[in-house]
């Protein structure tokens, strides 16, 4: 047996050994229970006594230089194996980061925030009531007779004959007093609807703030305190208020509440055209007829109520000249305030 020619055959393999499956099975070849080197071990019984011992060394040395090379290679392969996987795992850590995009409040929530606690603060709570309304209670409740134009087919959308979108928060003030015995102090902020085509001060949904205040012997005075009151700590302490004569069906007397303009100080300017005053919501005192529809005892109570376009507010609080913008949510407007 030419013990230098396997050993030459066994390394070149073992050279050319791609991965660790191939240099395995040269190990098998060579070194395995059947193996070229492990017969020839085993061939040793078979010599004369005398040749044994120099057969059996020089066939161990073949075998531990076989040994050797293959660990060898096997590091090599290993660390072959090793690298390409980082290669393909890499990851630039310098890269800068993609950073996730955070959220920001609508103006119309952050507005809408700052009245409900303008009110929290004078001790109001927050009442809700249903966008899907029936008829008895967006009119009928409040005092908005068969005929009145509000009622006009063209403001209201209908669901059938007795259910409608709200066409305002009033509703609201209905089901409170239903539900709730004075004293009452509620501020009802809430989405209304109108069939309005759209256009930079209109749209068929929009946001109003109602509120209502129930009790013995609340008066007129009671209103315009906490209007005013609201009004300068909304716009500013130097804000100054005006209440002018109006009419709503469901509070008599009625009153609209100007503010100074908050673009001009009320100088005047383009914003209040030139008048120095913008009309910020519609008040009154609620209407005995209200009160008693709605199991209130007018000859025992009295109260106040409101209501504000909160769109129309978050306009002028921020400067804004189209409503549009609200309802498009492009990030980029979202983001300013
Ligand atoms: N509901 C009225 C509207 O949508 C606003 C309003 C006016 C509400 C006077 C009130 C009020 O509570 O007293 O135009």
């Amino acid at each position: 047996m030419d013990l230098d020619k396997i050993r030459i055959e066994a390394e070149s393999e073992i050279e050319g050994a791609h991965d660790r499956r191939a240099l395995e099975e040269i190990r098998v070849k060579y070194l395995g229970k059947k193996g070229i080197i492990t017969s020839a071990l085993k061939g040793i019984g078979g010599l004369p006594k005398e040749d044994r011992p120099a057969a059996g060394e020089r066939i161990n040395a073949v075998k531990v230089a076989i040994e050797e090379k293959l660990n060898h290679k096997l590091k090599v392969l290993e660390e072959k194996e090793l690298e390409e996987k980082l290669k393909q795992e890499y990851i630039d850590i310098t890269v800068p980061g993609r950073r996730p995009g955070l959220g920001h409040l609508h103006p119309l929530t952050i507005v809408r925030e700052e009245i409900t606690e303008i009110f929290m603060g004078l001790g109001f709570s927050i009442a809700e009531g249903p966008e899907i309304e029936y008829d008895y209670y967006n009119f009928e409740a409040l005092n908005i007779p068969r005929d009145h134009p509000a009622r006009d087919i063209q403001d209201t959308f209908y669901i059938n004959d007795n259910i409608v979108l709200r066409t305002h928060t009033s509703p609201v003030q209905v089901r409170t007093m239903e539900k709730q015995k004075p004293p009452i102090r509620v501020i009802v902020p809430g989405r209304v609807y109108r069939s309005d085509d759209i256009d930079a001060t209109h749209s068929p949904v929009f946001h109003q703030v109602e509120g209502l205040v129930i009790d013995r012997g609340v008066t007129m005075g009671d209103l315009k305190g906490v209007l005013s009151l609201f009004a300068r700590q909304l716009f500013g302490e130097d804000t100054k208020t005006k209440f002018r004569p109006h009419y709503f069906p469901f509070t008599e007397p009625s009153a609209e509440m100007d503010v100074t303009c908050m673009a001009c100080k009320g100088r005047g300017c383009r914003v209040c055209k030139g008048t120095g005053w913008i009309e910020i919501l519609g008040s009154g005192m609620v209407h005995p007829r209200v009160l008693s529809m709605s199991g209130i005892d007018p000859n025992e109570y009295s109260g106040f109520a409101f209501g504000m376009g909160l769109d129309r507010i978050a306009m002028l609080k921020y400067g804004i000249d189209d409503l549009r913008l609200f309802f498009e949510n492009d990030i980029r407007f979202i983001k300013q305030f």
